[in-house]
């Protein structure tokens, strides 16, 4: 059976020695992030500056920086010495901008926020940062006050005057409210009366000298500068100004001033904290000459999946995951695994199904965390859970894992934001290393997603009973997959004639078998999400129980069909698109036999195991979409209604 004893936090996920230095941070003192109950947060930014320089151009950048958090409606608030002066505006960062250079507000201390609206529209009144009554503290704030209705209720009975509509202005009041002789001393106060979750950055023009952050359930790191601190929802938006941060855990009260900071906890004590290294350079946040970061992200990937595997694998076929934290008595013990995973992580997940249980003989389920969640959950004793999130941080997986946890199982977490909350609250794992990813569509995450669950069957089944030589041979066929992402990039000038010949079609269909079924999922996915066009993933044997209907000569058709042993049954499925006059693009195997008489459109994708095949045969997909997206003239990187994490459930 599995050990269920909680383990060593994961912040220790760790890369083996042998590939230099550790990106991760270190452990942090067991119990300090016990999980909050209820997942919602609000999807937004936070950036705080205090220091010596302008604050208004800093967080400014800041909130360019973390606008594919939330892209709704944007404000500052700055201390000027004669009082704060909050600017805020519905619409994006730009706009607040513009309004800025008319309106310019001075001072060296003030907080930030971007914002994707979950209670109250995203009008300039609902925007952050809100204020008391007498406009003495403006905070900002990520997460959701669930019992603001009570509080705002007795708040107004005192006489408290509310402007908005949203939760977070209740911290406002509460606040002003609250006794105590410091600022930190209120705002230890006002939270003691908070349901909820939050991530929550304060001034008050009482003491400008300062900032007040607060931390439960929300992500909130501080920025150590020299003579400057910072406060961010996120690395990205204080890399530019330093590498060095203190990821704060649930319950921390922090205090920054000009000269220095110090976390708190719920009984006013000073605690310590660690201060890490951001292990990624600026230019992962910038463009760097590309015209959207999906683009940029989508080439990136001979070298994303480079560092997923980096130091991973060794000559006989064996994974080494120094993170995992599962002893080898313990592989053998598994007798089930359950995946839980949102969006392009759950098709990730539905790949790793195939990899874990043909390489470790294991059964897997995947779920939905939204679903699992939500169901009494009768896990067998021995199940092992794992949580896949690029973010680290989406509601429905961390509440997921909480669950499967209560179930008896042991989670282990695959995730590509270091010290997010899904990696410091899971047994052990894998880190991506995949290096931030701002495009809201996710594509690098996923083929390294696919990557680090290849790794975990090779490690549970080396472990089980799968044989050195096939183990090898698939260990060689990962390490070959970075040059062959590169040669399957280059077929991009193809695939945007496809992307031209496609861009006003107002429907997809894509089709995929056994291991390539999720591919398909994923290919329709990000058609959907960045153009807008209606698009629709399924196992290609079960077109003709339902999808067949609505193939005519209008309707295109994606085919994934590398050569696998189910290649041929996947070409009696364009077959019967084909005799109905559907338009079909084919992903093919270079150098074996062409659907050319079948298929408008061939891609050949060169040839590699077929549990492999998925990281090859999604690339493109991604650019397909891409391509039709730019051209129908859609915000790639910042497609309508979504966020990049989504922290409300
Ligand atoms: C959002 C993003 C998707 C992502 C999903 C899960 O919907 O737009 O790209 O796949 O969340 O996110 P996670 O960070 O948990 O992988």
């Amino acid at each position: 059976m599995l050990s269920h004893a909680r383990a060593v936090h994961s912040l220790s996920f760790a890369r083996s020695s042998a590939d230099g230095p550790k990106l991760e941070s270190p452990p942090s003192p067991a119990g300090a992030t016990e999980p909050s109950e209820g997942g919602n947060r609000e999807v937004c930014g936070i950036i705080g500056y205090i220091g010596e320089r302008e604050a208004v151009p800093i967080l400014l950048e800041g909130l360019r920086r973390l606008e594919y958090r939330g892209y709704d409606s944007a404000g500052l608030a700055v201390q000027t010495g004669r009082g704060i002066v909050t600017r805020k505006l519905g619409g994006r960062v730009e706009g607040l901008a513009t309004h800025l250079t008319r309106l310019p507000v001075h001072g060296t201390a003030g907080i930030a926020h971007t914002r994707w609206a979950t209670h109250g529209a995203p009008t300039e009144r609902n925007a952050h940062p809100h204020v008391d009554c007498q406009g003495q503290v403006a905070l900002v704030h990520n997460g959701i006050i669930e019992n603001s209705e009570a509080l705002r209720a007795a708040l107004e009975r005192s006489g408290h005057r509310f402007y908005t509509e949203t939760d977070t202005e209740t911290l406002a009041h509460l606040i002003e409210e609250a006794s105590g002789e410091t600022l930190e001393a209120r705002v230890i106060a006002a939270l003691e009366h908070v349901e909820g979750t939050y991530g929550l950055a304060v001034i008050s023009a009482d003491e400008p000298d300062k900032i007040v952050v607060a931390r439960r359930g929300s992500p909130v790191l501080l920025g150590i500068g020299n003579r400057e601190f910072f406060v961010a929802s996120d690395a990205s938006a204080v890399l530019e100004h330093t590498r060095s941060v203190v990821y704060l855990d649930d319950g921390d009260v922090a205090v920054l001033t000009p000269r220095g900071y110090h976390v708190l906890d719920h009984d006013s004590q000073i605690q310590s904290r660690a201060v890490d290294a951001i292990s990624w350079d600026l230019e992962a946040l910038e463009l760097g000459g590309y015209s959207h970061f999906m683009l940029k992200e989508i080439r990136e990937q001979p070298e994303t999946v480079q560092q997923t595997l980096r130091g991973r694998l060794l000559v006989d076929g064996y994974a080494r995951l120094n993170g995992l934290n599962l002893p080898a008595e313990e592989c053998t013990a598994i007798r089930r695994i359950v995946i839980l995973a949102c969006g392009t992580s759950w098709h990730a997940a539905l790949v790793g199904r195939y990899l874990i249980e043909e390489l470790a003989r294991i059964p897997v389920v995947v779920e939905y965390a939204s679903e699992y969640r939500h169901r009494t959950q009768l896990e067998v004793p021995g199940t092992l859970a794992i949580a896949i999130s690029q973010s680290g941080e989406t509601a429905d997986t961390l509440e997921a894992m909480r669950v499967a946890t209560k179930a008896g199982c042991r989670v282990l977490g695959i995730v590509n934001v270091v010290g997010s909350t899904i990696a410091r609250q899971a047994d052990g794992g894998i880190y991506l290393h995949a290096g931030p990813e701002i495009g809201v569509a996710s594509t690098k995450a996923f083929t390294s997603q696919i990557v680090a669950l290849a790794l975990l069957a090779l490690y549970l089944g080396r472990q089980r009973e799968l044989s050195e030589d096939v183990a090898r041979d698939l260990a060689c066929r990962l390490s070959q997959l970075p040059d062959l992402i590169a040669r399957t990039l280059e077929l991009e000038p193809q695939i945007l004639t496809i992307a031209e010949r496609y861009a006003e079609a107002a429907n997809v269909l894509y089709l995929g078998r056994g291991v390539n079924f999720p591919v398909a999922l994923e290919g329709a996915l990000k058609l959907k999400e960045i153009s807008y066009i209606h698009a629709e993933g399924y196992p290609a044997a079960e077109m003709k129980h339902g999808p067949i209907a609505l193939i005519n000569p209008d309707m295109a058709v994606v085919c994934v069909a590398p050569h696998d042993d189910v290649y041929h049954k996947v070409v009696t499925n364009m077959q019967e698109v084909k005799a109905r006059g559907g338009q079909i693009i084919a992903v093919t195997t270079a150098g074996r036999a062409s659907v050319g008489g079948l298929a408008a459109h061939e891609l050949r994708v060169p040839s590699t195991s077929p549990l492999l095949s998925p990281v090859l045969t999604v690339i493109p997909l991604q650019l397909l979409a891409y391509h039709i997206a730019v051209l129908r003239g859609c915000d790639v990187d910042r497609p309508r209604n979504l966020a990049k994490s989504v922290t409300v459930e």
